[in-house]
């Protein structure tokens, strides 16, 4: 490998294994893999990795609740989240689990190394303890009122309100989010990694880490607050890895979460000769290690991690990039406002390269949050993607195909034009490199004008109808098809499936970034296709429903009362009453739902269940079911629903009604 190919290794922030791929999700990962992509273009070893971040609580207590053990959680969702990561050409060269040998024989052999040079230390601390669910809890799963502001519902860590920052201890009337039970307060002995001691050491990376200056005054702040040392472990239950030489202690999650960056990295090593685990993660070698990550895990990356790695004797990361939130439509995303658009909706409706374009025009290397505004997204990609990069194109791949046999001229009809297209790569690459991904967007559409002026200024539609110009139409298209062929070279790390079918179009094997210093002269192109359609204004209006449409639909589904039993009373406050369908009919907007009229008897009802996927309407009409009579009308998008029908079973396909020839009649009480 000549000298001046660079190894890199970057990474992006390792999923949570307990929720869907979202809009949110995607600015991070788009913009990772634009930065690997680009490296990779430029001819670098560049291994781009990530893995599912499988273990803690949460994780554990969704596993219960759905009654499947946590390693059938995180492998269903690990490999949803991954297909719909591949869907927007999220290009890992690997993707793996936290829960794998390599990162638990990585995460002994660091906290031994730590142990063994004194930067790990026992304390008996207290902390809130459900005695019903007989375990400890995490921050989060203690809910009260905010100690400064007073605010109710408040998790344990700070308040949503006014932003303080407090221990579950503080709360007001806190109770347990498992339980709502009032916890007690059980001391435990932990494990603590002695942060405070790498002062020294964490400014000196900071300072050679070269990190945005957004992140170094984050970490001055933190510096001038003074270091605290770490709590590394937690009691059991815990679904994660054992401390070695204890029976009931594990590694907290967010210790063996960045390790996941080495153990994927390791698990690809294992199949790639050519790659050297050890010449990238200890330390003294020539490569290169950056992390993506967002700037709510910043503190985590900038301090915990180089300090971990530090310490137990590998190399710290040349840098970590961080990235601010997402705003949909200038707030936080929401269901009600149908802007929480997961990946999977996106999908369902418009074209990746969209979302990915728009993203890189909007996107620096600072921690400010990015907006979606779904109308300037559909204006942006429209004017930009649509109406300048592939009218470039169209306009002239026609008439190369039809008229000239699909040959492009043996030369360009204005070379200094293209050099000024050319003579962009440097600049542009730099660009990409700093993560200055707007400000290259900027420049290749300025081009992409300049390339329009000219096509507009010759007008090969005309010449074609003058005998005399009919051979220069081949030149002006010559000349068109290079500027865009040059400008999609620069484009394949952010729409790279565009890219893909503009290679395919040049009849070219492969492109690397310096193939957009050539023009390409005397050969064949094939058929143009269209290589994008616009966006039309009804798609994301169709999405936006539908996330509006699931937000009912969760609204709808019984939820789940934690493990609070009922009395008897409150059981027969529940009125519950045979009912006959009456009709069943599909819901506009809605995947789930039917909207039932029954016949409870005295009177007609409509409710909406969630029972479309076992049931075609027409099957159920005349059907019996069980009905909650008394439940207060809820008011749905749809209109209101009336009572609340029971089944029995999984969901999905397999939801059981009452038979239809029980016996029963409309009306009669259920006991
Ligand atoms: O914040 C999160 O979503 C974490 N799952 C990120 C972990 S990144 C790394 F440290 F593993
Ligand atoms: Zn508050």
């Amino acid at each position: 490998m000549s000298s001046d190919v660079r190894k890199i290794m970057v990474s992006s922030a390792l999923p949570y294994a307990n929720g869907h791929a979202h809009m949110g999700h995607l600015v991070e990962y788009i913009q990772s893999d634009i930065w690997a992509r680009f490296q990779k273009l430029r001819g670098h070893r560049c291994t781009y990795v990530c893995a599912a971040d499988t273990h803690g609580t949460p994780i554990m207590m969704k596993a219960r609740q759905e009654g499947i053990t946590p390693e059938e959680l995180v492998t269903r969702v690990a490999g949803e989240f991954l297909e719909d990561l591949e869907a927007f050409g999220v290009a890992f060269d690997n993707f793996y689990t936290t829960h794998s040998d390599e990162n638990q024989s990585l995460v002994n052999r660091m906290f031994e190394a730590l142990r063994d040079a004194g930067h790990i230390y026992t304390k008996t601390i207290e902390q809130a303890f459900d005695e019903k669910e007989n375990m400890f809890l995490p921050d989060r799963f203690v809910k009260g009122g905010c100690p400064r502001c007073k605010t109710e519902e408040q998790y344990g860590d700070a308040c949503e309100n006014c932003g303080a920052t407090y221990t579950p201890n503080d709360l007001i009337d806190p109770i347990s989010v498992l339980s709502n039970s009032t916890p007690i307060w059980k001391e435990s002995e932990h494990y603590f990694f002695r942060l405070s001691a790498f002062e020294v050491n964490l400014r000196k990376w900071m300072k050679s880490a070269g990190l945005h200056p957004h992140i170094t005054s984050k970490l001055e702040e933190w510096f001038e607050a003074g270091l605290q040392d770490w709590d590394i472990s937690r009691d059991a239950p815990y679904f994660g890895f054992k401390i070695p030489g204890t029976q009931d202690k594990y590694f907290y999650v967010w210790l063996d979460a960045p390790v996941g960056y080495l153990a994927s990295f390791l698990h690809y090593c294992n199949q790639h000769d050519d790659l050297d685990f050890d010449e990238y993660w200890s330390p003294g070698h020539d490569t290169e290690v950056y992390h993506f990550i967002g700037k709510d895990i910043v503190y985590f990356h900038t301090l915990f991690w180089p300090a971990v790695l530090e310490g137990s004797g590998f190399r710290t990361p040349n840098s970590v990039f961080a990235h601010g939130f997402l705003t949909v439509n200038g707030k936080k995303m929401s269901k009600s406002r149908g802007t929480f658009i997961k990946a999977r909706t996106y999908l369902d409706n418009l074209d990746p390269s969209h979302l990915r374009y728009y993203y890189a025009a909007k996107l620096g290397p600072g921690m400010d949050d990015i907006d979606l505004n779904l109308d300037d997204f559909i204006a942006r990609v429209n004017s930009d993607l649509v109406g300048k990069l592939v009218n470039i194109a169209s306009r002239c791949a026609g008439f190369i195909n039809k008229r000239f046999d699909g040959q492009l001229a043996p030369t360009l009809d204005d070379p200094q034009l293209f050099a000024e297209f050319t003579d962009a790569a440097e600049e542009i690459a730099l660009n990409y490199e700093h993560r200055e991904y707007s400000k290259a967007m900027r420049h290749v559409m300025s081009l992409a004008d300049k390339a329009n002026r000219y096509i507009e200024d010759k007008k090969p539609w005309l010449m074609v109808k003058n005998e005399d110009q009919a051979d220069a139409v081949q030149l002006v298209c010559t000349q068109g098809l290079n500027m865009f062929r040059t400008l999609m070279i620069f484009l394949t790390p952010v729409i790279p499936a565009l890219a893909e079918k503009s290679r395919v179009l040049f009849q070219e094997s492969s492109w690397s970034w310096s193939s957009s210093a050539t023009p390409l002269l005397g050969t064949s192109i094939s058929t143009f296709k269209p290589l994008l359609t616009r966006i039309e204004p009804e798609q994301v209006e169709k999405m936006v429903e539908q996330v509006k449409a699931s937000s009912d639909e969760t609204a709808a589904k019984p939820v789940k009362t934690d493990s609070d039993e009922i009395t008897i009373e409150d059981f027969t406050k529940v009125d519950l009453r045979i009912a006959r369908i009456e009709k069943a009919e599909p819901v506009e907007g809605a995947d789930k739902l039917l909207q039932l009229t029954l016949d409870v008897g005295d009177e007609s009802r409509t409710v909406f269940a969630g029972i479309k996927a076992a049931y075609e309407p027409d099957a159920l009409q005349g059907r019996l079911v069980v009905v909650v009579a008394n439940l207060k009308p809820r008011k749905m998008r749809f209109g209101m629903s009336e009572g609340m029908v029971l089944a029995a079973g999984p969901g999905g396909e397999d939801i059981f009604l009452l038979s239809a020839d029980s016996g029963a009649k409309p009306g009669m009480r259920v006991k």
